[in-house]
Formats: structure tokens, C-alpha cells, sequence
């Protein structure tokens, strides 16, 4: 694959980082609620794909929400590195997804999103999935890297096993130990920086945007992907969605030339990880109504009570099938699969 076409446009990072912010509960509202243009440039062409499918690997990134809550407020809080907090290893899964793509001309893109965290679960949930023989066969482009959070980057040792010449997409903001963690897994591959700040076109009708935010446990940045889908509208697909899932959809609407329709929207979407609903939430949830989305694969940090009130207010959820340890068929869980 060549690397990300330079579509990369200037936005306002100031006017973006205020309005998302870092942190505890409290602020995970204001980052979930967005003004509705945050910054002024020109709408990308990123082009179009035919169909976009998502088969979740694993979105169980902990078991048991509560014991990870825990071992957060042990450590010293939600601002506290997280690589010196002393995770419960029983307790962890991981996030990670294949995305396949549809070009117009009928071939096939097939990259990966996401890494895990636990190694042996991940092992156990790329081999269950057959991933480990794509991987080995070359079928597999590149790993798409959201962001450095555990749950998401540490698995990497485990892909790299099976392809060390993987190419990774990543950012300049990893800390040392994310940047050691990429060459001590073993990564002899190409390594391509996304620019903070604007949208990259990958190939055409796929395109991420990158988000030069402070997130909690002391990790920076989050990417998302766009696809541009014929006939249908933009799909969003997510890994934890820290710059607001509002904030998100408007981006991608405002800032992809043509102004696709919302059509799909696929990851997790930090509403309410820890399932303790605040009336605060509920703009939210009117506010993804509001976009009149076709489909909605929401799982992972998105918390089964947010899922629970997009049902009730007629957002049409893709269910899954509760298999492979994943708690609830309200989402699109571990060895399901969407297609958009
Ligand atoms: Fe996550
Ligand atoms: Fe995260």
C-alpha cells in the first residue's frame, strides 16, 4: 500500500483540545458534546468504496468493568500512567477488529484495527478468527493503530508474531514506553506516521482522521476511520472514540467533500464504560437519533446502558450474538461481524 495520500488539512487544534479536554467522569460530558463546526478548511475527497464489513475480534477489553475501575483508582486515579498501574492479568481481553473493504472495481482491502491486550486472549481470539494465517499468507495490508491505550496496543507482540513486516500506522505521540513497545515486539515493517490534525486519505472511500487530544491514563491522540460508501453515506468506525462520538460524526460530515449522509457507525464510543448512566449522557444519545444513522454497531467502552437508551430511542442497533465472552447480543460482539 503507499503511504497515506497528503490530504492532511489544517484545522483548529487549539479550538478542538479545548472543547475535548482530558480526564475523570466529569469531563468525559463536555468531550461527548461538540460545537457543531470547530475548525475552517476545505472538505477532503477521499473517494468512494463499494461496501465496508467489520469483524469484531475481540471488544472485551476487561471482564469485569468494576475490577478495572478498581485497579485505576488504586494506582491513583484516571490521570495516572498507565503503564505503571498494576492491571489484574485476569481481567483483561483486548479491542481489535478486521476491516475489509470493497473497492468499486470489486477487489478487496483488508487491514487490521487494533491490537488487544491480553496476549493470551489475543492469540486465542486471532487464531479462533483465522487472522494468524491471513497474517502469515500476506493478506492482511497493514495494522491500524486508534490509539496507545492498553487495551488497544499491547497485543502487538502477538501480531507481530505471525508478520513481523507488518506495516503500522500510528502517531508521533506515543510515550517512550509505547515507542519501546513497537521494537521490542519485534516490528521490522514500515512505520507511517499519521499527521495530527486533518483527514488522510488511506485509499479510496477509506480515510482516517487524527485527534491530538489528552486522553485518560496518560495516553495522547486518537485516530478514526471514514469510509465513503456509494449509494450509502459515511461510515465511522471507531476504537474508543475519545474525542466524543458527536464531535466525531459532525467531523466527518464537515470535513469530507460532498458532505456524505451519516449511514454507519461501527466501535467504541465511551458513553458510558462503567454503566452508570448521568442524565448529562442523554444529549448525547438524542443527538446521535438526530443524525439518522442506518446502522449502529456500537460495543466495547460504549457501555451496554448507552446501548440500551439508543434501542429505546428507535436507533437502529446492530445485535450480535453474545458468543466468545462477550457479555450482551445488544452489540456487535466477539467473532460477529457488520456490514455496511
Ligand atoms: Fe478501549
Ligand atoms: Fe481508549
Amino acid at each position: 500500500m503507499k503511504a497515506p495520500e497528503s490530504t492532511t488539512r489544517a484545522i483548529s487544534r487549539r479550538n478542538f483540545v479545548k472543547s475535548v479536554g482530558v480526564g475523570g467522569a466529569a469531563l468525559y460530558v463536555s468531550s461527548l458534546l461538540g460545537p457543531s463546526r470547530m475548525w475552517a478548511a476545505e472538505p477532503a475527497d477521499i473517494g468512494q468504496c463499494k461496501s465496508v464489513k467489520v469483524r469484531c475480534i475481540s471488544e472485551t477489553s476487561w471482564f469485569d468493568g468494576a475490577q478495572f475501575v478498581a485497579d485505576v483508582k488504586n494506582a491513583g486515579g484516571m490521570s495516572t500512567n498507565q503503564y505503571v498501574v498494576p492491571w489484574n492479568p485476569k481481567n483483561s481481553g483486548g479491542y481489535s477488529a478486521l476491516v475489509e473493504v470493497e473497492a468499486l472495481n470489486g477487489t478487496t482491502r483488508r487491514f487490521l484495527l487494533d491490537t488487544g491486550w491480553n496476549p493470551a486472549w489475543m492469540e486465542y481470539s486471532y487464531q479462533r478468527e483465522g487472522i494468524d494465517d491471513m497474517l502469515r499468507k500476506g493478506e492482511i495490508e497493514f495494522l491500524f493503530l486508534s490509539h496507545e491505550h492498553l487495551d488497544h496496543f499491547w497485543g502487538l507482540p502477538v501480531i507481530l508474531k505471525y508478520r513481523p513486516d507488518l506495516k503500522i500506522l500510528t502517531s508521533n505521540s506515543y510515550y517512550p514506553e509505547g515507542r519501546e513497545l513497537i521494537k521490542k515486539s519485534g516490528h521490522k515493517g514500515q512505520l507511517v506516521v499519521l499527521r495530527p490534525g486533518g483527514v488522510n486519505q488511506l485509499f479510496p472511500g477509506c480515510a482516517a482522521a487524527t485527534f491530538d487530544i489528552p486522553i485518560i491514563l496518560r495516553v495522547q491522540g486518537e485516530h478514526a476511520l471514514f469510509f465513503n460508501v456509494k449509494d450509502k453515506g459515511l461510515v465511522t468506525v471507531t476504537g474508543c472514540c475519545h474525542m466524543g462520538v458527536l464531535n466525531l460524526l459532525k467531523y466527518g460530515q464537515e470535513n469530507i467533500q460532498g458532505s456524505p449522509t451519516p449511514y454507519g457507525l461501527y466501535g467504541g464510543l465511551h458513553i458510558c464504560p462503567f454503566e452508570q448512566w448521568d442524565e448529562k449522557l442523554d444529549p448525547v444519545i438524542s443527538g446521535i437519533a438526530a443524525m439518522k444513522l442506518q446502522k449502529v454497531a456500537a460495543n466495547h467502552c460504549t457501555g451496554l446502558v448507552a446501548i440500551q437508551k439508543m434501542i429505546a430511542s428507535n436507533i437502529p442497533v446492530v445485535q450480535g450474538t453474545a458468543k466468545y465472552g462477550s457479555h450482551s447480543n445488544l452489540c456487535i460482539g466477539n467473532g460477529d461481524e457488520v456490514v455496511f
